[in-house]
């Protein structure tokens, strides 16, 4: 990591805007957050507003490194503590019971708190200026209701113009919104669940627990990620092997134009091949700022070569699936 960090005035003139109830878009690790003071209604109101969100959905409280977690947990588990010694500041969020003083808006009214310590140095440096280190900022990710997450502060300004303020880091490299578990029912003999996979597997997270977290059922806190239409790209996208994309290309005309991004070679003037990482990290790190360039593109669709299997490619074989149903009707 290198390059681009804000000046101490630009980080002292974020967390003056936060403490004065505005937000500010800075980068994490996983992808951009648009932030507000986490204990300021009216401040986190103005997200919703900005990101055309509805205020039933609860945003993540990113907290400074060594955070005292019981200001706003009124129980931090054993199971807690050691996902935080594990993977603190890194791509996790922890949603655990709110302490009673914590407002309800950033819950989207539900009895809970999502905690994520970023491990990115700007927002560590927002985090430890911001109320000198004893607030935490609320903040969903940068983009507008139902869009794909920004990876860059261009992607930021995209969306919402001049009339945010950005503060700009490299570094965002994780590419994909961070691992969710949820540890707030443990005392209802409910284990851990995962609510939203991600750069931390659930493998990962199955050592250090010792069982493996639970997918999510009925009961379990709401994910605005889990919603139809989220993640989505403009242009129609699709996940299939090659012998689909073959069928897929048999129905359309010789004018057609799609992009194919996958490992597979494809020998059809139509298409046009976007070679795909090896990696499920390099994947992730590319996925969205792959799909705003292919967007803008003007393809008639996105084919998306199907993912492998195995666990470290859930992550981005959610964010593929959730892109692909906002489509399926
Ligand atoms: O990597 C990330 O997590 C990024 C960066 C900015 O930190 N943030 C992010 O925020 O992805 P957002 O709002 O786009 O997604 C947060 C997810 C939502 O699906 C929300 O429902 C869930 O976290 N969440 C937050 N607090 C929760 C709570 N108390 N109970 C259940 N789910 C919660
Ligand atoms: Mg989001």
């Amino acid at each position: 990591m290198s390059g681009t960090m804000p000046s101490a005035q630009q980080l002292a003139e974020a967390a003056a805007l936060l403490e004065a109830g505005q937000i500010v878009a800075f980068p994490t690790e996983t992808v951009y957050g648009l932030g507000a003071d986490a204990e300021n209604p009216e401040a986190i109101a103005r997200i919703y507003a900005a990101k055309g969100r509805p205020s039933s959905h609860p945003v993540i409280v990113h907290v400074v490194d060594g955070a005292d977690l019981s200001y706003w947990a009124s129980e931090v588990p054993a199971e807690a503590e050691r996902l935080i010694a594990a993977f603190w500041p890194g791509p996790l969020t922890l949603i655990l019971k709110r302490a009673a003083h914590v407002p309800a808006a950033v819950a989207g009214g539900q009895d809970t708190v999502g905690l994520r310590c970023p491990s990115h140095p700007v927002a560590q440096a927002l985090l430890s200026r911001f109320r000198r280190g004893r607030g935490g900022i609320a903040a969903p990710s940068a983009n507008k209701f139902g869009q794909v997450s920004p990876t860059t502060a261009q992607h930021v300004r995209d969306e919402f113009g001049e009339g945010v303020f950005v503060l700009e880091g490299d570094g965002v490299d994780v590419g994909i919104e961070s691992t969710i578990v949820d540890l707030s029912r443990l005392d209802q003999g409910v284990g851990p669940v995962l609510l939203r996979p991600g750069a931390i597997t659930r493998e990962m997270l199955a050592k250090v627990l010792g069982v493996m977290p639970a997918l999510p059922d009925a009961a379990a806190p709401r994910v605005s990620g889990s919603l139809k239409a989220h993640y989505a790209p403009h242009t129609p996208l699709a996940m299939l092997d090659a012998a689909g994309l073959a069928t897929q290309l048999a129905t359309l005309n010789a004018q057609a134009r799609v992009a194919w991004l996958g490992w597979t070679e494809v020998k059809d003037p139509r298409v046009t091949h976007v070679a795909a990482p090896a990696s499920a990290e390099a994947y992730a790190h590319a996925l969205y700022r792959t799909l705003r360039r292919l967007d803008r593109e003007h393809y008639q669709y996105l084919f998306v070569e199907a993912v492998p299997a195995d666990g470290a490619w859930d992550g981005v074989r959610d964010r593929l699936q959730r892109a692909a149903a906002a489509f399926n009707g």
